[in-house]
């Protein structure tokens, strides 16, 4: 499988995905790191495990539409196919989703569908939940929304706050990704309609 990641910032799912691909928890092959920003860690991650990396600023382009199709026309390019979104904060089009016409997983520090959206930790806080989690699920059309593949709950401690939910969540993240991506490279999903 050919792995392109699109990322807007930190990267560090993205880095926790290359520790498991080096230790050789599944086998594939990361062709293209791509990003909306172009001072992403996720690029200079990228970068330091040799694989191809590209900067789409939004100045670079007349509009939104120009740069997702920049976007498409490299990832096809780079023969993707399976697209992984590690905290990348863009809505992908119908029209990228179809053109790409593979795969395309999300990660979202949120028991979906509960709190989809920015600021999944905050939005969990305010509501006075008990419990959280990450949810990592196959892309639809929506926001964070789409087949459920892995999930897994994240207690909300008295006292947290945005960033120490955060950060707990965080942890079960890069625990979660990589195994999503084994079971998927290793053939063990089955997409069935919405499940
Ligand atoms: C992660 O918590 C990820 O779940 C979230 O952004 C963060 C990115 O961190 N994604 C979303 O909220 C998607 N809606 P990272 O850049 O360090 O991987």
């Amino acid at each position: 499988m050919k792995i392109g990641v699109l990322a807007s910032g930190r990267g560090s799912n993205l880095q926790a995905l290359i520790k498991a691909w080096q230790e050789g928890r599944f086998s594939a092959e990361f062709v293209a790191v791509g990003s909306d920003h172009a001072d992403a860690m996720a690029l200079k991650r990228a970068e330091d495990a040799h694989i191809p990396q590209r900067a789409f600023p939004l100045k670079d382009y007349s509009s939104r539409k120009e740069q997702e199709q920049a976007i498409l026309e490299w990832l096809q390019e780079s023969g993707v196919d399976l697209l992984v979104l590690a905290g990348f904060m863009r809505v992908l089009s119908p029209h990228f989703l179809k053109e790409l016409n593979c795969p395309v997983l999300n990660i979202h520090p949120s028991l979906l569908p509960s709190f989809p959206g920015l600021h999944a930790q905050r939005q969990a806080l305010e509501y006075g939940v008990k419990v959280s989690g990450c949810t990592v699920h196959f892309v639809d059309e929506g926001l964070d929304s789409g087949p459920i593949i892995l999930q897994e709950a994240v207690p909300v401690e008295p006292g947290d706050t945005e960033e120490t939910l955060a950060e707990r969540i965080l942890k079960v993240e890069h625990k979660l990704y990589p195994e999503a991506l084994r079971l998927i490279t290793a053939g063990q999903i089955k997409y069935d309609k919405k499940k």
